[in-house]
Order: structure tokens, then sequence, then C-alpha cells
């Protein structure tokens, strides 16, 4: 069955995570005698994970997608907004407490598995961190659930396939029963063959545990097929929000349309061809108005000076969400 197939009623549950007005800035280096430099990656982003849900992130390299998700994780501090876990600020929790509600899955499970140790024990670590008791039978129901084979308990990650290597993150991310998995572009370090198994597991996964995700990726048609809802980022705001069939079929934002359109076509590079020309967007030189003017199709003459609000698409459903002048106004 397909994942699609398996994607539950859309939840009309409340946040169990979620970012308010989140903004993260860095300060980069600017050579060896220049002050170093603001760099904003998050501007007041917006982005409710509710319980038992899917939501998909989307955007091009450097939008902020893993900044949002180490600041959904606790494992830094937003600049300015609130990152909130069931109604309370994730900052006033331990570690070790967001750790056990929150987990992540990265995109190379090979980098975050303990290459010394044998399966069994990087999936039992968590529990015994966390004193959950019965490990031996904990880990074996784990393996079996995540479509390992029994007979690699042993093994050390080295001897496994990138795909069985990932399934071992996820049956790790997974023992303590946490209540939201944020997995930054879980696929994408794995072969495109073992792609779709990956998160046909994490589909099969949510439905029988009830964990909430947050997936992370280039691609719309991949966060279409698994998740409920979706919102784009363009260099570090949300342009787009809403239910993800919505806006895989009748995107607004243009930088929407332009990623929807891109599913289809693949350019030269590998890449998705965005068709949006060579301008790269520039976290330390963001545009004035709308940061997506210099590259849009539809650009006027008000987006070079005014930045959209994220608000409602008229004539759209009550929960789908645009920044973009000329859609607010019905011109576009
Ligand atoms: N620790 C850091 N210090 C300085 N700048 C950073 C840091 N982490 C991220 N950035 C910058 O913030 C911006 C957003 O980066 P981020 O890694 O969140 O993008 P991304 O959407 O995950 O990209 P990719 O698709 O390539 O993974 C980038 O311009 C990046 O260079
Ligand atoms: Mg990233």
């Amino acid at each position: 069955m397909s994942a699609a197939a398996q994607k539950p009623e859309v939840s009309a549950a409340a946040p169990v995570l979620e970012a308010r007005g989140v903004t993260k800035v860095y300060s980069v280096s600017a050579g060896l005698f220049a002050a170093p430099r603001p760099l904003t990656a998050l501007a007041g982003v917006d982005l409710a994970i509710r319980a038992g849900s899917a939501i998909g992130l989307v955007g091009e390299s450097g939008s902020g997608k893993s900044t949002l998700a180490r600041l959904l994780l606790g494992i830094e501090q937003p600049t300015g907004g609130a990152v909130l876990f069931d109604g309370k600020p994730l900052g006033a929790l331990s570690r070790r407490a967001v750790a056990r509600r929150v987990q992540p899955v990265f995109q190379d499970p090979f980098g975050s598995l303990n290459p010394s140790h044998g399966v069994a024990e990087i999936i039992g670590l968590p529990l015994a961190v966390h004193r959950v008791g019965d490990k031996a039978a904990r880990v074996a129901e784990l393996i079996d659930q995540v479509g390992l084979p029994r007979r690699v308990a042993d093994a050390r990650p080295r001897e496994l396939s990138g795909g069985q290597r990932q399934r071992v993150a996820i049956a790790r991310a997974l023992a303590i029963r946490p209540d939201v998995l944020v997995c930054d572009e879980p696929t994408s370090a794995l072969d495109v063959s073992v792609q779709a198994q990956i998160l046909n597991l994490l589909a099969d996964l949510r439905r029988e545990t009830g964990v909430a995700l947050l997936l992370i990726s280039h691609n719309l048609s991949v966060v279409g097929h698994l998740c409920e809802r979706v919102a784009i980022l363009y260099l570090g705001r949300v342009v787009e929000e809403g239910p993800a069939a919505d806006v895989l079929a009748v995107p607004r934002h243009p930088y929407a349309k332009a990623l929807a359109a891109s599913v289809l076509s693949v350019g030269g590079t590998g890449l998705p061809d965005l068709g949006l020309g060579q301008e790269w967007p520039n976290p330390l030189a963001i545009p004035s108005g709308c940061r997506f003017h210099p590259r849009c199709p539809s650009v006027v003459d008000a987006c070079r000076e005014t930045d959209p609000a994220l608000t409602g698409v008229p004539g759209g459903s009550a929960d789908r969400h645009t920044a973009c002048l000329r859609v607010a106004e019905g011109t576009l």
C-alpha cells in the first residue's frame, strides 16, 4: 500500500510543538579584520505540529529548514519569539525532558550512529539514559517495528546498508516513545531505490504509534505523500502554508508555484529546476520589500517596498495562508 493511501485523517488536535514568531540570527565572520555580520536564518516563523499529525517543511538550500529543526529540538535557542511544547516554553524544560518528547532523525544515519556500538546497543541507549525498564524486550520490539532482521542486533553500523542504518536511527528515535519526530531530510542521503521504503516506514510508524512528524525536504511531492499540511520556507520566512493536497494542486505564492512545477522537471545539476534564474538567495543581503521579489516572475513595483505578511488566501480555505501582496489583493 502506498504512503498516500495510509495517510490518516487531518488532525484537529492542539499543537504539541510550536514555533511562534521565531527569529534566529547568527553572527558570521566577514573576514580577518572585519566585524562579524548578522545573518538572519529565520525571520518570524510560525509553525504548529499537532499531536499525531504530519507536517512537511519545504524550501531550497539555505532557507532555514535545519535551523528551525534545531530550535524545535531545543538544540539551539531562538533569538526572538518562542518554541512551545504543550503550550509551555521549551527553554523552561531540561535538555533531557525535551529529548524524552521530541527526537531527531537526521539526513546522514552513518554520522549519527556510534561506529563502535552494535545495533541493539545503539537502539537501547536512550532506554538506559532515560531508565526505561525491560530494555532487551523493547529493543527486540523496535528492531521488528522498523523492519530490520533480528540477526543485525550485534552488527556494527558499517556492516549495514544505508537504508538499514536509517532504520536503526529511526528505531533509536522511537525507543522512548516520543511525541514528535523531527526528520531533517531523512532520505536524501539514501539510494533512490530505498527512499520510498523509508518514507513508507515513517508513515506506518506514525499510524501505529501516533507519533507526530515534521518532515523536512527539498521536494514538495515527497511531503505531499506523507503529510497533511505543508509549510514552504523562503529565506527564513514561511511564504505559503496549508493542507498539502491544496498547496500541491493549486499553489498560490509564485515560489510555491515554482516548487510545485519543479517536481516534474529535474535540471542538469540533478536538483529540481525552479526556472527562477541564477539569482541565488543570500541571507546576508535580504532584499527589500518581499524577499522573493528579485526572482519573482509576477513582481510589481509594490513588491520592492512592502514586505507581505502571511495572511489568509481570498477565496481559499480558512487554513490556507500565503505571504504575497498580489495574492492578497486578488490579482494573482
Ligand atoms: N551555526 C551557524 N552559524 C552561522 N550561520 C548559520 C549557522 N547555521 C546555519 N547558518 C546559516 O543559516 C542559513 C539557513 O541554514 P540552514 O542550514 O537552516 O538551511 P537549510 O534550509 O537546512 O539548507 P539545506 O537544504 O542546505 O540543508 C544559511 O544561510 C546558513 O549558512
Ligand atoms: Mg538543512
